[in-house]
């Protein structure tokens, strides 16, 4: 059977890529290796829109995020987070770890937070050294305001933190212009690679946050340590680097740049526009009132098991989507369209929920779904996106 990997992550990794992180192993400490990283690190710094340095970390995502937290803040400090599903919630999990003081912006599965609850808790909460917030929610598909959030940190003493895990390479981001001062990534979602490898960015007032603070224990995370090492000039890691992932990155970030990063994020939005437009020709309800353009999550009709849905899905039909967590486990399914995505994969993607459909004995108008994507898709080739 023919797989097809649509989920938020890990996504299909280009052929190209795979190709360039089969050559033969180099060794990391090595000027043809170095020359690899140099190259990479520029590369990575045009994607965020950044004069600062984008560090390169061996780890998923999380590590990253933990990285932040553990470097800005220090045991019995305050931070603030917006906990609008499950990647929110583990802002929270990793500050409790290290005993710093939290306060939780709690926000309803499925909704962007409200400006107002932002302000109020920065207002609240002026000792408090970091805001930490998800650009887009993937739980829940949400894409959240982190332009309006970092204008209302610019000014204080609080620097705003982004998990831009499925947002970095999707939407256009410019870390300097709107002043968002930590851009954290992971290489299993638009960068296009296998999951092991994370990536952040620290603006000026986040580094002179770091360099003042104690922070948490860490010696493997030490962005100080990190920052000196990748250092232009320099061009190599504290420890054995994920090489053969940043070799990949090299070319992951070489597709980016040729394809033009107005035209990715041109082709991630039209994709997403699409992928909504065939779940409401379907009758199937959006989880989110302000849909990510990295995935779309939607409600199974009532009747419906959304896991074996998203089972079947998978094991029958070879196209592996996610389904939902905590309080939607069971109740929708998230396909995603961010990375090594086009349009047909949006069209595969609504033939295969309306065939699902059909199998789960829900009534369904076959090609109701692709027909609607198409639509928004045919736009794209018209060249009138
Ligand atoms: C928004 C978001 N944050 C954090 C994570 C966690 O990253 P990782 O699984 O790479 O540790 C993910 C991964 O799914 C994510 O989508």
């Amino acid at each position: 059977m023919k797989q097809y990997l649509l989920s938020p992550g890990p996504t299909a990794v280009p052929e190209r890529v795979l190709l360039r992180m089969a050559a033969p192993m180099i060794h990391h400490r090595t000027p043809q290796f170095s020359a690899i990283f140099a190259e990479t690190k520029a590369m990575l710094e045009q994607v965020y829109k950044t004069s600062n340095d984008a560090l390169m970390l061996s780890s998923s995502g999380s590590g990253a995020m933990e990285a932040a937290v553990m470097n800005l803040c220090s045991p019995g400090e305050t931070m603030i987070y917006v906990n609008a599903g499950k990647f929110g919630e583990r802002w929270g999990k990793i500050a409790a770890k290290h005993g710093i003081i939290t306060v939780e912006i709690k926000v309803a599965w499925g909704e962007a937070v409200a400006l107002a609850d932002v302000q109020a808790a920065l207002e609240a909460h002026p000792e408090a050294k970091a805001l930490f917030v998800q650009a887009s929610e993937t739980s829940t598909t949400t894409e959240q305001p982190i332009q309006a959030i970092a204008a209302l940190t610019k000014d204080l003493n609080t620097v705003t933190v982004v998990d831009a895990i499925t947002a970095l390479g999707v939407i256009d981001m410019p870390m300097d212009d709107w002043g968002l001062d930590v851009v954290i990534s992971g290489s299993q979602k638009a960068l296009m690679l296998p999951p092991g490898l994370a990536t952040i960015a620290l603006s000026d007032k986040a580094w002179a946050m770091v360099e003042a603070s104690k922070g948490c224990n860490t010696f493997y995370f030490d962005l100080l340590t990190e920052r000196k090492n990748q250092k232009k000039g320099k061009d190599t890691t504290a420890w054995t680097p994920a090489a053969s992932l940043i070799i990949g990155l090299n070319e992951v970030l070489k597709m980016m740049l040729e394809e033009g990063l107005d035209n990715l994020y041109a082709r991630h939005k039209v994709l997403a526009a699409a992928a909504r437009a065939g779940f409401q020709a379907l009758g199937m309800k959006l989880v989110s009132s302000s849909p990510a353009t990295s995935a779309t999550g939607a409600f199974v009709p009532d009747g419906v098991d959304g896991a074996a849905f998203v089972k079947y899905l998978r094991d029958e039909m070879g196209v592996t989507f996610a389904g939902g967590q905590d309080d939607l486990k069971g109740k929708i399914i998230r396909v995603a369209h961010l990375g090594y995505t086009d349009v047909f994969d949006v069209c595969t993607t609504m033939s295969a929920v309306e065939i699902a459909l059909f199998k789960f004995g829900h009534p369904v108008q076959m090609g109701a779904g692709v027909a609607a994507a198409q639509t928004v898709l045919a736009a794209r080739f018209a060249n009138v996106v």
